[in-house]
């Protein structure tokens, strides 16, 4: 059966040109322009990426005018349902659950990495007590590479291994320090007796002067909270950490770039923005003043936690997060929570709205994060850096994922030039 072909006419050449389309195993069909610009000494133009595949990949798919979000082809609902967050890291990292076995060794290497260096206490004291959390993260996982020099070497499958470990155990501790360093509490150590996000809480609430106990139902809201973040294809920030790697940077240096990247209030800082909004509308009859202001080209406002380039119908992570803040909510005893009632009321007002509904934007997993994890006990200055916490995983995965590939290459994108064409310097004098 002959393969499927894309034909390309360009006015003024004779020739016309084929281009190979590929197929996935689910999804849209892509056109492999590779050879475009051999072929035709013309380039694509796409900002922002909104029609560019820019990588083959087997462990996100998402279908945005479905809603259906699959991590190796489990719907993320039974993942969040089911697993614990260490069992989704499994899977985005090896491509299939683990057997219990698996599982327990899986989770016995993670647990003995959650220890920084204890140098690395050093690098919070040099920023200000109110320097925001996500400019700390940016810097001290940064400063991995200073640390870890026994895995940085990205052609050793068993250094990739050592540092994908090592990325995973240790965000907790360091976005634990981040928060203690902000709050001017001492840090407080991992424990090894306690699970991923049982512990993650234990070093962000606890403090020596008491017993601290996890309270079981926050901590599995909190492994949900992280399965929801883990991954979601080729994002911003994935892009971001794909295109670090690329060029053969260390893994630490790649994530740090994807923290810096997931900061964006279009991106993973929308959490913190969303909620920021709902203080800033304040209460349910100001919404329809928020919402115009949504639908006016010529004001710069958009409502935070909604909207998503993929999306064009509900994001599935954002129901399971409004499951999982209702639970939190009722297990903390809160009963009416006004941000949460403006954000309920504003998604049924948006919802109904023509602009929100010709233009399919949905509720995203950025608009009840916040509202959970204040409820939880984080200021909104955490909220990314929760989020990133959990994405390492995901950015990890797809790193690792790139660098296994045997085509893979360093990305350089082109561009389309219109500035000034070459002319001569002129001296100061004559200018
Ligand atoms: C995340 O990519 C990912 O997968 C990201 C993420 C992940 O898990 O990694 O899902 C996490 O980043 C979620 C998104 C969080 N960001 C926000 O909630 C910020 C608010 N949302 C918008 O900034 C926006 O919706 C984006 C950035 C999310 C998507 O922007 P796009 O795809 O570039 O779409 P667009 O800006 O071209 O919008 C299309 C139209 C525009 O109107 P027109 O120019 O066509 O007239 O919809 C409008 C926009 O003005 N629009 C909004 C809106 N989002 C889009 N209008 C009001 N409020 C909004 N939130």
């Amino acid at each position: 059966m002959t393969k499927p072909t894309a034909k390309l006419e360009i006015g003024g050449q004779d020739q016309n040109h084929e281009f190979e389309i590929l197929k996935g195993s689910v999804g849209p069909d892509v056109i492999n322009i590779a050879s475009l610009y051999k072929d035709t000494g013309m380039f694509t133009y796409d900002p922002g990426f909104t029609s560019t595949a820019s990588c083959e990949s087997k462990i996100t798919y998402i279908d945005g005018d479905e809603g259906i979000l699959l991590h190796r082809g489990y719907p993320i609902e039974q993942l969040a349902e089911h697993g614990d967050f260490l069992e989704t890291c499994y899977l985005l990292l090896y491509g299939e659950l683990p057997t219990k076995a698996q599982k327990e060794d899986f989770d016995y290497r993670v647990t003995h990495h959650t220890m920084v260096h204890e140098q690395m206490t050093r690098f919070f004291t040099g920023f200000r007590r109110d320097a925001h959390p996500m400019a700390v993260m940016c810097g001290v996982v940064g400063a991995m590479s200073a640390f870890y020099h026994d895995s940085t070497d990205i052609s050793d499958p068993h250094q990739r291994m050592v540092a994908s470990l090592r990325m995973i155990a240790k965000m907790p501790t360091i976005a634990a320090m981040a928060f203690k360093y902000h709050i001017g509490q001492p840090f407080v150590y991992p424990r090894n007796e306690l699970g991923y996000a049982a512990n993650f809480l234990h070093m962000c609430f606890a403090v020596p002067c008491e017993e601290y106990k996890v309270n079981p139902v926050l901590a599995r809201a909190m492994e949900r909270i992280f399965i929801l973040h883990a991954d979601h294809e080729q994002n911003a920030s994935t892009s971001t950490v794909r295109l670090a790697g690329s060029s053969g940077a260390n893994p630490f240096a790649c994530i740090a770039a994807g923290i810096a990247c997931l900061w964006g209030p279009a991106h993973g800082g929308a959490n913190e923005a969303a909620l920021n909004m709902l203080d800033e509308i304040g209460t349910v009859d100001r919404i329809p003043e928020f919402i115009d202001r949504a639908k006016d080209k010529d004001d710069p406002f958009r409502l935070m936690g909604f909207g998503h380039r993929v999306y064009k119908n509900y994001d599935p992570r954002a129901k399971i997060m409004q499951k999982t803040c209702h639970e939190v909510l009722g297990e903390l005893g809160i009963k009416d929570d006004p941000q949460l009632d403006i954000a309920i009321e504003l998604e049924r007002i948006a919802l109904t709205d023509e602009y929100f509904i010709e233009k399919k934007l949905y509720p995203n997993i950025d608009f009840y994060s916040g509202i959970t994890l204040k409820a939880l006990g984080f200021p909104t200055t955490m909220f990314t850096v929760l989020f990133a916490l959990a994405r390492t995983v995901g950015w990890i995965a797809q790193w690792k994922e790139m660098i296994e590939d045997p085509k893979q290459k360093i990305g350089r994108p082109r561009q389309l030039y219109t500035g000034a064409d070459q002319r001569d310097y002129v001296p100061i004098a004559k200018r």
